[in-house]
Order: structure tokens, then C-alpha cells, then sequence
């Protein structure tokens, strides 16, 4: 099939070079005249696992190309994806300008019928708003399609080729027979394409953010209860982990929820709830219990050093999560600017993050070019988000590198036997 992909992010562009990898011709446009520049160098914009390689291959078979110049690319598409950013508005909803900009840019380019779906998350009604927008602009026929994205930064390849499923909010057959065919060599392994009506589509998005964000959140609360009366967060994660009815994923208590999709799709329920007049309250408790976990490592700091004037910290992993490099609302920026308030130096390291980090912080914060160069005369490692490079260090070298023995572990991945057997006075969450 032709495809065209408006916005070539960590979705669209995912999005773009899975769907050239099962044969389609895609084109791939982005107004960021340098994003481009980049791909059409065969460079990455992103850190992603897997897609450099997938982008080199379906270019060099022709079926990838970027583009600035949407007008062609609409034309020459039977299906048009809108993956653009949604950004956080001002009062807390999702920003829905350049959605609504390109569906207009879309419907003046349109030379007959196109299916134009919305892949970025977008609130109930987005659709409507859409379909309103392109009935104005042209005469030509068209569909609307809702088509949430469920990818995870750090496998989105992965989860993209093998979804758990694809939704679907469709309200004409034409389109619904269009996308099927366009995702069954997706779901060959039995994951099921999901048809709905659009409203419901584009809510499913928003439910599964919220439902993850708000077990982050409980698991952090039951990490704090499990700290006054002197149980181990780890045992019982595990325990209801193994309940069928709950299942072990997104149980893990850490230093708060980041990232570009949680805490805006939070907001945004909450905000289009209101609108209706309905207070979407365990949401509202999802994201406080959050804000307020991201300061909680600082606090132990105090808790344990007194003033952290003067002292010198060794900062592991800047990413809001590990195999990406996006920094968005990473619990680490929140972190390193509490303790440079403070009066702290911070030395940081991270395995994919460093450039972007550059840019928030420039010259406030030392950035390591390697792990363990961060930990030279620190005082303390806070460790911020678990890379698989920093599940086994070498404790002892770590010894003689630092100045202090003190670990402030934020995602729970050293076990108190090993911080015992090399001296180390350690901090966890719910330990
Ligand atoms: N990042 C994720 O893991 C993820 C997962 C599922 C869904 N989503 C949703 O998908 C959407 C996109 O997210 P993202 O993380 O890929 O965003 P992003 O910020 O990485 O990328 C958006 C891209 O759109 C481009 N763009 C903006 N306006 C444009 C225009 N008028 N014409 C052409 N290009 C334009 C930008 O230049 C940018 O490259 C959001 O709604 C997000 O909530 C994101």
C-alpha cells in the first residue's frame, strides 16, 4: 500500500519504517527541516534499539523516504497517519494544534479519496474535529480513523511488529477493509485487530497510560508503607505479582514516572473528564503521589548527609527509562535540579542521554564520558534509571573511586547482601 506518515518521532517514525519493512512504500514527512537532513543521511534523530538498522534496509529497497514536502506525499497516499506531538497545553489538556494543522494541510492536498488516521494520542472527539476540518477544506471523499499507538520507547520496534493488538475506531467499512489489510501481516501471531467506534478508540490510549501510571504510583505508596513498618517492597511485588488476576508488570516502585506520554495523558483525562464535569479523582491522587515520589530521594539525601551544600554527587541514568534517550519529564531532571538548589555538584552519566542533557543543563552539571568517571570523589551514587550496564558494577572499584560508601539506589537494583559484603551504606524504595 502508500502510506504517508506526518510527524517522524519516536511513533511516526517507528510507525513509518515497520510499515515499509512488510513491503508498503511509505513516505515520511516532517516540517523539522534537520530531522530530514539527519534521516536522509542514514542518521538517526532518536535512540531507538533496532530502527537504524530497519531504516538503512527499507531505504535502500526505496520503500523509506523523508520528506518536508507534505502536499506530494498526500497525494500520492492511500492511507495518511497524523503522528505528530500533542503536547501538554497550558491548563493541563492535550494541545491539539498540530493535529488540527496538518489534517487542514492534508485536505488541501487531497487529489481523491484518502483514509487520514489520527495515531497521535488524541482525546475523545479529536476525530470529529478532524473530519470537521477536511469536510471544509475539500470536496474530495475521505475517511477518519482512529488508530491509538500502544508502542513502548526502548522495544517500540518490537512492539510495533508484534502489537498485543491493534485498535481500530472506524465508522465506514471502506476504511475499516483498508486498515485491516494494511495490519494483518501484523498480527499473523493471533493478536487481534480490535474495530470500534472512534470515541472508544481514542479513549483505549488514554485508559492504558492511566491504568500503568496509576500502579507506579500505587506501588510507590505501598513502598512507603512497607518503609514505616519494615517490610521489603521487593517480597510483596512479587507476591501479588504472581496473581493471575494482577499479573508482574508495572510493579515496580522507583523515584516517580517521566517520559513524554504518562504524566501529559494523565492530565489530559483529567482535564476532558472536568470538561464534562466528572473529577477523575484516583487520577488526580496517580499524579500528586508522582510529583511528590520524584522529590523523595532528595529528601533521604537529607535525611542522611544533613545540608547537601558543597557535596559532590554521582548521578546514573538521565533517561526517563532505560534503551531510550528522551529526557521528557525525566524523574532526573527534577532530581538534579533539587540537589544543584541545594548547593550540590552533580556528576552525571548516561548510557544513550548525554546530548540531550547537555542541552537542559549545559555547564551546570559535569557530564561523565563514562560510568564510572561520574563516580570520581563523589560523596554518593544516586542511581536514577536501571540501564543493564549498571546492574553488575564492579562494587569494588567503585569503592576506590568514590569518596563516600553511600548508594541512594532508586530503582531497587542492588540487593542489601551485596551493598553489605562491599561496605556501602544503602538507600532504597520499600526496602
Ligand atoms: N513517544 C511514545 O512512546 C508514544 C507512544 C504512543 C503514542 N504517542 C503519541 O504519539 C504522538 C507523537 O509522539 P512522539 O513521541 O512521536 O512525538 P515527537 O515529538 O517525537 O515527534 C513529533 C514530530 O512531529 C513533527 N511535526 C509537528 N508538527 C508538524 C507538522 N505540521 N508537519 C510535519 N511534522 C510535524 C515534529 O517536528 C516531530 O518530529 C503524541 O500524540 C504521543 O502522545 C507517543
Amino acid at each position: 500500500m502508500k502510506l504517508a506518515v506526518i510527524g517522524t518521532g519516536y511513533v511516526g517514525l517507528v510507525a513509518g519504517a515497520c510499515f515499509a519493512e512488510n513491503g508498503n512504500q511509505v513516505v515520511c514527512v516532517d516540517k523539522d527541516e534537520s530531522k530530514v537532513r539527519t534521516l536522509r543521511r542514514g542518521k538517526m534523530p532518536i535512540y531507538e534499539p533496532g530502527l537504524e538498522e530497519l531504516v538503512r534496509r527499507n531505504r535502500a529497497e526505496k520503500r523509506l523516504v523523508f520528506t518536508t514536502a507534505m502536499p506530494q506525499a498526500v497525494r500520492q497516499a492511500q492511507i495518511i497517519f497524523i503522528a505528530v506531538g500533542t503536547p501538554q497545553g497550558e491548563d493541563g489538556s492535550a494541545d491539539l494544534h498540530h493535529v488540527l494543522e496538518v489534517a487542514r494541510q492534508i485536505a488541501r492536498s487531497m487529489n481523491g479519496y484518502k483514509v487520514i488516521v489520527d495515531k497521535s494520542t488524541v482525546p475523545v472527539g479529536t476525530a470529529e474535529k478532524v473530519r470537521e476540518i477536511i469536510r471544509r477544506e475539500t470536496t474530495h471523499p475521505f475517511s477518519v480513523v482512529s488508530n491509538p499507538e500502544f508502542l513502548k520507547q526502548g522495544a517500540a520496534v518490537e512492539d510495533f511488529m508484534k502489537p498485543d493488538r491493534v485498535v481500530i475506531g472506524a465508522e465506514d467499512p471502506r476504511a475499516t477493509e483498508l486498515m485491516t489489510e494494511l495490519y494483518s501481516p501484523f498480527t499473523r501471531t493471533g493478536a487481534p485487530i480490535m474495530v470500534m467506534d472512534c470515541a472508544s478508540a481514542e479513549l483505549c490510549k488514554y485508559a492504558a497510560n492511566a491504568l500503568l501510571a496509576c500502579r507506579i504510583s500505587f506501588m510507590n505508596e505501598m513502598a512507603q508503607v512497607c518503609e514505616l513498618f519494615g517490610a521489603d517492597v521487593d517480597q510483596v511485588r512479587r507476591a501479588i505479582g504472581s496473581d493471575r488476576r494482577i499479573g508482574p508488570s508495572f510493579l515496580f516502585p522507583g523515584v516517580g514516572y517521566g517520559g513524554s506520554c504518562f504524566p501529559k495523558d494523565v492530565q489530559a483525562i483529567l482535564k476532558f473528564a472536568q470538561e464534562k464535569g466528572y473529577d477523575f479523582r484516583i487520577l488526580g491522587a496517580t499524579e500528586q503521589v508522582n510529583a511528590e515520589q520524584k522529590g523523595r530521594i532528595v529528601k533521604k539525601m537529607e535525611a542522611h548527609f544533613g545540608s547537601l551544600k558543597g557535596k559532590t554527587f554521582a548521578l546514573w541514568g538521565l533517561s526517563f527509562k532505560p534503551k531510550t534517550d528522551d529526557m521528557r519529564e525525566a524523574p532526573a531532571i527534577t532530581i538534579i535540579e533539587r540537589l544543584l538548589a541545594a548547593g550540590a555538584k552533580v556528576q552525571a552519566y548516561d548510557p544513550a542521554a548525554m546530548h540531550i542533557a547537555k542541552g537542559i543543563f549545559g555547564n551546570r552539571v559535569t557530564l561523565a564520558t563514562k560510568s564510572y568517571d561520574a563516580l570520581m570523589g563523589a560523596d554518593a551514587l544516586v542511581l536514577v534509571t536501571e540501564w543493564n550496564e549498571f546492574r553488575e558494577p564492579d562494587f569494588a572499584k567503585m569503592r576506590k573511586l568514590m569518596r563516600g560508601a553511600v548508594i541512594f539506589d532508586g530503582r531497587n537494583l542492588y540487593s542489601r547482601e551485596q551493598m553489605r559484603t562491599h561496605s556501602f551504606t544503602y538507600f532504597s524504595i520499600g526496602r
